[in-house]
């Protein structure tokens, strides 16, 4: 029986955050910019889910006016495929949704067919395309968007 608990991060988070950008991204925020976003970044609000107190997922995205922005989502490889990023993608929805944003928005590589699967499963539609967005291969992103009042 899995026992996950969902919560705020908050400083003492950053090493294991990092552990799991590492291992998600070839080009992985530093320690110094995930303690930025939990400690300074007053748009940013991060999660983690956890397991027996081992953090193996988190989420982010910054609130901007009446849109979220999804920074960031990962989940440790052991554990992926088991619902932890959609659990973290429901929390982070819901929470959206509480704050009546107009919607939420995100950047995706074209070639990441795992996220792109996540964000379709919960209403997100490509609307565009960012060409060469990523500086570290050149790659393209597909902007994509999930409306909670309906396109303006
Ligand atoms: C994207 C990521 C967070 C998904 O986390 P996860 O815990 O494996 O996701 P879940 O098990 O909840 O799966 C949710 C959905 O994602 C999609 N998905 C997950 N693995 C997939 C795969 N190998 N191929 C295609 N779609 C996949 C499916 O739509 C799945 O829904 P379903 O199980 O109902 O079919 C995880 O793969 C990850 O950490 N990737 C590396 C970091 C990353 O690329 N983040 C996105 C940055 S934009």
């Amino acid at each position: 029986m899995c026992n996950y608990n969902l919560r705020h991060a908050n400083l003492d988070d950053v090493d294991e955050i990092y552990e799991i950008e590492e291992e998600s991204f070839d080009s992985p925020w530093s320690r110094k910019t995930i303690n930025d976003e939990i400690e300074t970044n007053v748009f940013g609000d991060y999660l983690v889910v956890e397991e027996d107190g081992k953090i193996i997922g988190y989420f982010g995205m910054w609130l901007i006016m009446d849109e979220a922005h999804i920074t960031n989502i990962a989940v440790r490889k052991s554990h992926r495929g088991k619902g932890i990023g959609s659990l973290l993608m429901e929390y982070g929805i819901s929470y959206a949704e509480e704050k009546q944003l107009f919607g939420m928005t995100l950047e995706v590589r074209t070639t990441n067919a795992e996220a792109i699967g996540l964000y379709e499963k919960y209403g997100f539609q490509i609307e565009g395309i960012r060409p060469k967005y990523y500086q570290d291969t050149n790659e393209d992103a597909y902007i994509m968007w999930k409306y909670f009042r309906g396109e303006e």
